[in-house]
């Protein structure tokens, strides 16, 4: 038989990240390609303990079924850090979990996103929004990154003459850039959306892992009923857990609870007991300082052999990503193909150019790598660039 798919899912571009997953898999393959935080990082112990603690003493409540918007005090939780840390406001109610950030991206393409809807992201762009976004036929249209953050002139143009329903960004230490707003810009981006229709969907996936350890104020600061912000715990706890959040405005927030209750009733109760139990028992913030240290370490390394490499790059002052510019004549594709054939992947920046461009750039990812992966792996780099 043929099965009829609907034209959603057929005039939708095919993901590159399954090609990537395959090649990242192969074990004689050092890659700077996937996303992955280093596994070494994630406290085991620690985890299996609160695990342990939680099948003991709530076990049978953390089998059940649950409310739609998530186990109540791990939403405490995240609201008292948003206002400890931040100094945003934030209430138990404004917050909802979700299964990973991830899904954020596609409740928020569901309820938004009519075919032909105009929205708007940064170009380059996360490639997990675009193919979340991208199966609601939504028209993209893309702003370039700048020094700062969006080209401001670029960001204004387009809420003037496209009034997309949305802005995707990524201010703080942006996949795939590596690349933070300025607290300027962060300003003047909401000085444009003040007065418009325009929602800001501030993706904050990496905002805890600056290297300085210095919390950067969030779009939602400066447009509090304008801004939709999620955040997640993969890259700070365990991506396996599954558990991100939203943070939003009232009637984005009701809309969003009745379409994540059609999609699946409630995000795993018992990653979210056994997270909140591990958060109740052990220092976040120390936990972090450890992951950025060694973060901070991994990425000047990489930005050294770069540098030797004669490889123009971002310079992150957080997260897991940095971008480098090929020199000139030279297709990241190719790259891509050659590398793989010394034993190394990295992902050209094409996919993240959902209006074209890229050809160029290549991104890197330094948070999974070893450091004797990483001399090993741009030594292989270095030899598939001499190939080409
Ligand atoms: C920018 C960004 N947003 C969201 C996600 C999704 O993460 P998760 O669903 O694990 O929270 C990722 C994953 O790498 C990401 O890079």
């Amino acid at each position: 038989m043929q099965f009829s798919f609907s034209d959603r899912y057929t005039n939708t571009p095919k993901s590159f990240l399954n090609e990537l997953f395959r090649v990242s898999r192969d074990p004689s393959i050092i890659s700077f390609a996937g996303g992955l935080p280093d596994t070494n990082l994630i406290d085991l112990d620690g985890i299996r303990a609160a695990a342990s603690t939680v099948f003991e003493e709530k076990g049978r409540t953390a089998l059940q079924y649950t409310t739609t918007d998530g186990y109540l005090p791990l939403r405490e939780y995240i609201a008292e850090r948003y206002q400890k840390r931040l100094g945003i406001p934030a209430s138990p109610e404004e917050i909802q979990i979700v299964n990973g950030s991830q899904q954020c991206l596609d409740i928020i393409g569901k309820i938004f996103i009519s075919k032909g809807t105009h929205i708007g992201m940064e170009s380059p762009g996360y490639l997990g929004a675009i193919d979340a976004f991208s199966l609601y036929e939504p028209q993209i249209h893309t702003v370039p990154l700048i020094e700062g953050g969006p080209d401001p002139d670029s960001f204004q143009e387009l809420i003037e003459t496209r009034q997309p329903s949305f802005f995707y960004g990524i201010p703080n230490s942006q996949n795939p850039s590596g690349t933070s707003y300025s607290k300027d810009r962060r300003k003047e981006l909401a000085e444009i959306l003040r007065g418009s229709d325009c929602a800001f969907f501030e993706d904050d996936a990496f905002g805890e892992l600056f290297f300085d350890g210095k919390p950067r104020l969030p779009m939602k600061h400066y447009l509090p009923d304008q801004t939709i912000l999620s955040g997640s715990f993969s890259k700070i706890i365990a991506p396996g857990l599954r558990i991100g959040w939203i943070h939003a405005p009232a009637p984005v927030l009701e809309r969003f609870n009745h379409a994540k209750q059609a999609a699946d009733l409630h995000s795993n109760l018992l990653s979210q007991m056994i997270l909140h139990e591990y958060l109740r028992r052990n220092d976040l913030d120390h936990h972090i300082r450890q992951i950025t240290r060694v973060y901070k370490e991994k990425c000047r390394h990489i930005c050294e052999h770069l540098d030797s490499l004669g490889l123009a790059h971002t310079e992150p002052a957080g997260g897991m990503f940095l971008m480098a510019t090929l020199p000139e004549g030279l297709s990241s594709m190719k790259l891509f193909s050659e590398g793989v054939k010394a034993g190394v992947a990295i992902l050209p920046g094409v996919p993240f150019y959902p209006e074209g461009g890229g050809e160029d750039t290549i991104r890197i990812n330094f948070s999974s790598p070893s450091i004797d992966e990483i001399d090993c792996g741009m030594e292989r780099l270095g030899a598939a660039l001499s190939a080409l």
